[in-house]
């Protein structure tokens, strides 16, 4: 294991072991003011499918990208929180009969088999506000510019154009709405899964003020390392087991799902990962070692066996 490597796997899990602290604090039943009431149901729906599992990938990244800047670790974790709260609605929706129908998730019952549809999506609809919430506390950043600008990216990058666009583009890839149209894997991949990732980058970007010059690097990098993972996911589903997973393998196959699996095979898939990893890499260089954490966590996203 190199340096940069083994300092990798530690930083990950420290990252994520204050982000389920954090979570768990964000998830609790202690009211906000305004809230009238935080409903059992909905708070224990929310918790089982946000606490006790995951790599945190999300939060990690934005941790790492603030600390190019030097941004204050608190405000990176709770910027990184709010996005974890997004990916993990994105999951259970993903999840639910009317999209994927997956039973398993993070080696654990869905939520919606745990519970039900219903509870289901509104666990997702409560993940989804409670990232709004967060992103725009006034502990993310004395100056509400900075605030501003974190919050719109983040909408973006959840939202039409970024990864709720990307799973309608991926259920019609599968022919769900009538005829099966022809599918822009590239895109719909940056939108469902990369946009998310990308965000994860560029946050801290955002709250560390960056110059534009920096700004762009992390966007190519996170560009790249969104691309990377979510072809590393579709390989995973063909070559990984549902054991090492927490989620069911063979997965695609079953849906019909167009991917770059389907249509480069295997071997080009895998091409097209080095190619993103050497895209990513070269992204940072401008960082020098400041980059080096980033540069383990791409090799992380394309080796991974979960
Ligand atoms: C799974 O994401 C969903 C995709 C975007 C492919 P992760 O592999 O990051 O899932 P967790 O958070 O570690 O469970
Ligand atoms: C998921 O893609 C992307 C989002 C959840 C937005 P997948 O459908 O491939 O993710 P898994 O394989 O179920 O984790
Ligand atoms: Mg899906
Ligand atoms: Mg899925
Ligand atoms: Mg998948």
């Amino acid at each position: 294991m190199t340096t940069a490597t083994a300092d990798f796997s530690t930083r990950l899990d420290q990252t994520a072991e204050d982000t389920e602290a954090l979570l768990a604090k964000l998830l609790s039943d202690t009211l906000l003011s305004d809230e009238i009431a935080r409903p059992k149901r909905l708070m224990d729906a929310m918790r089982y499918s946000s606490l006790g599992g995951g790599k945190r990938l999300r939060p990690f990244l934005v941790v790492e990208s603030s600390a190019v800047f030097g941004v204050p670790r608190d405000a990176a974790l709770l910027a990184g929180a709010a996005l974890e709260c997004i990916h993990c609605y994105s999951l259970i929706h993903d999840d639910l009969p009317a999209m994927d129908n997956s039973d398993l998730r993070r080696g654990r019952p869905t939520l919606h088999k745990k519970t039900d549809d219903a509870t289901a999506i509104l666990a997702g609809d409560g993940l989804l506000t409670l990232a709004f919430d967060i992103v725009t506390r006034d502990e993310i950043h004395s100056d509400p510019t900075v605030r501003l600008l974190l919050t719109r990216a983040l909408a973006r990058a959840s939202g039409i154009g970024g990864m709720v666009g990307g799973q309608i583009l991926d259920l019609a890839g599968e022919g769900r709405f009538g005829d099966r149209e022809p599918v822009d894997v590239a895109r719909l991949q940056q939108m469902k899964t990369g946009a998310l990732l990308r965000y994860g980058c560029i946050a801290g970007a955002i709250l560390g003020q960056s110059t534009q010059q920096e700004y762009q690097a992390l966007d190519d990098y996170g560009r790249a390392l969104g691309e990377a993972f979510q072809i590393a996911d579709d390989l995973l589903d063909v070559e990984g087991d549902a054991a090492a997973l927490g989620k069911p393998a063979g997965a695609d196959a079953a849906l019909g799902k167009t991917t770059f699996v389907t249509q480069l095979g295997i071997d080009g898939a895998k091409q097209r990962v080095r190619d993103l990893l050497a895209r990513a890499d070269s992204a940072l260089s401008i960082f020098g070692a400041k980059g080096d954490v980033l540069k383990a966590a791409s090799r992380f996203v394309a080796d991974r066996k979960s």
